[in-house]
């Protein structure tokens, strides 16, 4: 018989608890620490090994997650099936085991010769569990010495058990959050480049249909008013219908450029910006201030992008500014662009309400950035301009 007397086991778990609580408090899957926690409890039950095997609802088996040395290599190898052996066993009944003596007579009994079974006399097998009851493993004691486990060991190695359930879940609940985060990321992704293939689509449609059209019936009307000549009393209404229709001609291909995603991997953000503003330079002056080298993911310069193009459409279409300035800088976790205009302003509630057959362009840029985690706000005042604020952190 082994057994350390009562006060000194209470002396050793109260050396050792606080090792325990202070790792399990930690957070994440961090190699080596469940290796600490199986060598603070044979620290504290004076036990020879002790083993940790974290139960997978979906498998329905055991895999050793942890073990003391020498078994730290069989770590991730071994297997065991519910109701196999007396893990499996204490995982199907969800029931603590003692087996002081004579294990191999013992039904429950699985002699696996990796984990050296015939060195030890006495075990311990006991369910781990979540706060909210779930099994999240079973934790095995052994003892090389015959061993009586008395009611403090058993109350020590449950509240360890308790305390290892508590962490096991808090590790199923990060991984379930980050896998979710991954999940809906893909989705940002994938909704922001069915839009871009959308926006493609209907620009190939406009310059291969209507552009072309229009072309052609311009191409005829030039033809017409060769043959009729100047002087031809329908002259004049031809001439006004050729006016008119160059203006579709422009006014589609203006059209097309605005809807084809920008150059933004070759030529950046901040080229691309000033593309955009070029483009606005025939109805008010606008400026961009962004640094040449922006490193963002390709999904945030997108959704910037197409912000910075609703905006400066709004400006040129309602503001009546003179001035424009967009700029962009970004720090250590986020970036920031403002579109900042000295226009006539409005009412930004008003702007935002859902009104009959009412435009999108607000309501769809704050849509973009907050798909990516940003902040949207417009500020403006009627005859004060107005200032949209884009932050996304990255
Ligand atoms: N920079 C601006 N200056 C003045 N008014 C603006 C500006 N941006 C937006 N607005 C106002 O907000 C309204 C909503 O804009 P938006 O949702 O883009 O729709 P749309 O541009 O098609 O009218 C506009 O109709 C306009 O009255
Ligand atoms: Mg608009």
């Amino acid at each position: 018989m082994n057994e350390p007397p009562a006060d000194q086991l209470s002396r050793d778990v109260l050396r050792v608890l606080p090792g325990i609580i202070e790792i399990l408090s930690r957070s994440g899957r961090r190699e080596g620490l469940l290796a600490s926690v199986v060598d603070l409890i044979l620290d504290a039950t004076g036990a020879d090994a002790c083993f940790l095997h974290r139960w997978d609802p979906e498998q329905r088996h055991l895999r050793m997650i942890a073990a003391s040395q020498p078994y730290d290599e069989l770590v991730g190898r071994i297997e065991l099936a519910e109701g196999e052996g007396v893990a499996g066993w204490v995982a199907k009944h969800r029931l603590p085991v003692v087996i002081t003596r004579d294990k191999w007579s013992d039904p429950r009994y699985k002699y696996i010769p990796e984990l050296g079974g015939d060195r030890y006399t006495s075990m311990v097998s006991l369910p781990v569990a979540s706060a909210r009851g779930r099994l999240m493993g079973v934790l095995n004691l052994h003892t090389v010495d015959e061993r009586e486990f008395t009611r403090d060991d058993l109350e020590f190695l449950t509240a360890t058990a308790a305390l290892v359930g508590a962490h096991l879940e808090t590790e199923d609940l990060i991984e379930a959050t980050l896998a979710k985060e991954a999940e809906l990321e893909a989705l940002v992704q994938s909704t922001l480049s069915a839009q871009e293939t959308e926006r493609r689509r209907v620009a190939t449609e406009i310059h291969d249909g209507v552009t072309q059209l229009v072309v052609a019936a311009l191409y005829r009307l030039r033809a017409a008013q060769t043959l009729v000549g100047g002087d031809h009393p329908a002259a004049g209404e031809l001439a006004t219908a050729v006016g008119l229709l160059e203006d579709a001609e422009e006014e589609s291909r203006r059209a097309i450029r605005r809807l084809r995603p920008p150059v933004l991997d070759d030529l950046g953000l901040a080229a691309a910006l000033r593309e955009l503003a070029q483009e606005a330079s025939e109805a008010v002056d606008v400026e961009v201030r962004a640094p040449h080298q922006l490193q963002l993911a390709d999904t945030v310069e997108l959704v910037l992008y197409r912000v910075a193009q609703e905006a400066l459409r709004n400006v040129a279409k309602h503001a009546r500014a003179d001035r424009v300035t967009i700029s962009v800088d970004v720090d250590d976790d986020e970036v920031h662009m403002a579109v900042v205009d000295d226009g006539c302003g409005f009412d930004v509630a008003e702007a935002f309400a859902v009104r009959e057959g009412a435009s999108y362009g607000m309501a769809g840029m704050r849509e973009r950035v907050e798909m990516v985690g940003g902040a949207f706000r417009v500020a403006s005042e009627p005859g004060k301009g107005a200032r949209i604020d884009v932050r996304i952190p990255h």
